[in-house]
């Protein structure tokens, strides 16, 4: 069964645990994710590049911004999965979940001296240098320590991902990387740095792709660099192709197919006998995970009926960050009474919307519903904005369930400020 979240006499379960009794038991708003759906996805991922490349040597290197809890590091690691991380707390992650170093990848556009030591130290596979600057920095890092980095440099391949323009960067005009066309002179400037070891080329053009023509077009361009920088007499033996797999976000969402994602890897790079590291995020643990809430209040406005929700756009900042639409879906398996509402949180913003406009069964104050699609972005993103407290975890496996990240409490909170000793006193 693909969708760990179904309906059991009447009521919504994730995997043979009833939401009813996480949100009693925990509270709301809180995030659960299936373990069996995890574990799917990787396999999925893992089986197609193997049946589809079955001569190349591959790592999938989760990509820990998608979900960052240890339990879900640890249940990917336990698979055999690597990490691509790109921050030392990201690291640190990593390797308190259990992931062998060997099998970690630091990628990100401003790796600070202190990240680049406390990665070496530790012993990584290998660094994503997106710039001159870095290459440099982390040259006098690594010789100072003695040691030596692994580097692919990301380039950027000038190729529209098709996305969303906030999750898109694979082209010109983006941050990320060094510009293709330029690519044979960093690298050979990388060959003559002291403690640097190039091994491989880099990229990721984007995340939530659907349409897989752009992968297509970008791996290629990769391809042609690997033999151009080979030529030059560099040992290019890693190449690095991100992640960025589309996931479906609605039931009627045709997702890409990963074979079909295989195919274009295995067509397009898969003669080069290099070794490919992939960092999927979002197609691993998107569609595991969901938010719950509860309604607080079903307001009647002029014209328009509001379903104020206890979770919000701190929990959840997708639809107001990206204009994400997350599918709805209600603990209480509809009984065919719909309604029109806007899902609404209780922050003082508009933008703290969920839905406009939303065709959806009919509930009432302390009815629990769920996003859908909510487990990669949702809680690694949540903030504590209005002083609403950082939203708990729970993995279920099974018919088992742990919080694997308890609910913050105010005192944790506010503990955090401290006031400045010049008004300690009253007046
Ligand atoms: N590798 C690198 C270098 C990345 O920057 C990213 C995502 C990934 C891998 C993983 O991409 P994925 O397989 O998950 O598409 N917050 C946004 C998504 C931002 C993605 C950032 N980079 C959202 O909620 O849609």
């Amino acid at each position: 069964m693909t969708d760990q979240f179904q309906y059991r006499d009447g009521h919504l379960h994730v995997e043979d645990v009833a939401i009813a009794d996480i949100a009693d038991r925990v509270g709301t708003p809180v995030y659960v994710y299936s373990s069996a759906m995890l574990r799917r996805q990787y396999r999925v991922f893992a089986m197609a590049l193997a049946s589809a490349c079955p001569d190349v040597e591959s790592l999938i290197c989760y990509s820990v911004k998608a979900n960052s809890n240890l339990a879900i590091i640890r249940t990917l690691a336990r698979m055999g999965a690597g990490v691509d991380v790109v921050s030392e707390g990201e690291l640190r992650r990593g390797l308190a979940a259990g992931v062998p170093p060997e099998k970690i990848v630091f990628s990100g556009v401003g790796k600070t001296r202190t990240e680049m030591a406390f990665a070496l130290q530790a012993g990584i596979r290998q660094f994503n240098v997106e710039s001159e600057p870095e290459l440099e920095a982390l040259s006098e890092t690594a010789a100072g320590l003695g040691l030596t980095a692994a580097i692919t440099i990301r380039v950027n391949p000038d190729v529209d991902a098709l996305t969303h323009a906030k999750i898109s960067t694979g082209k010109a005009e983006n941050k990320f990387g060094i510009p293709i066309g330029r690519a044979r002179d960093v690298y050979a400037r990388a060959a003559k740095l002291p403690g640097i070891r190039v091994i491989g080329v880099d990229l990721h053009i984007g995340s939530q792709l659907t349409d897989l023509s752009p992968f297509e077009k970008a791996f290629a361009r990769a391809a042609d660099l690997v033999v151009a920088l080979r030529d030059d007499g560099h040992e290019i033996n890693t190449i690095d192709l991100g992640g960025g797999l589309g996931i479906p976000y609605s039931p009627d969402a045709v997702p890409p197919s990963p074979d079909a994602y295989a195919a274009i890897v295995s067509r397009t790079v898969g003669h080069l006998g290099a070794t490919l590291i992939f960092e999927p995020g979002r197609m691993i643990v998107g569609n595991a995970g969901a938010l719950l809430s509860r309604v607080i209040y079903v307001k009647d406005g002029d014209g328009r009926t509001f379903v104020i929700l206890d979770s919000a756009m701190n929990d959840l900042v997708r639809p107001a960050m990206y204009d994400a639409v997350h599918e709805i879906r209600t603990e209480r398996q509809p009984q065919g009474e719909m309604i029109r509402a806007d899902l609404v949180g209780p922050i003082c913003e508009s933008t703290d919307t969920f839905a406009r406009d939303c065709d959806m069964p009919s509930v009432a104050a302390g009815d629990t519903l769920c996003f859908m699609g909510a487990g990669a972005y949702g809680a690694v993103m949540a903030s504590t904005y209005n002083t609403r407290l950082l939203v708990p975890e729970v993995l279920v496996d099974g018919d088992r369930f742990a919080v694997v990240r308890a609910r913050q409490t105010f005192d944790d909170l506010l503990g955090l400020d401290a006031i400045p000793s010049w008004l300690e006193q009253d007046s």
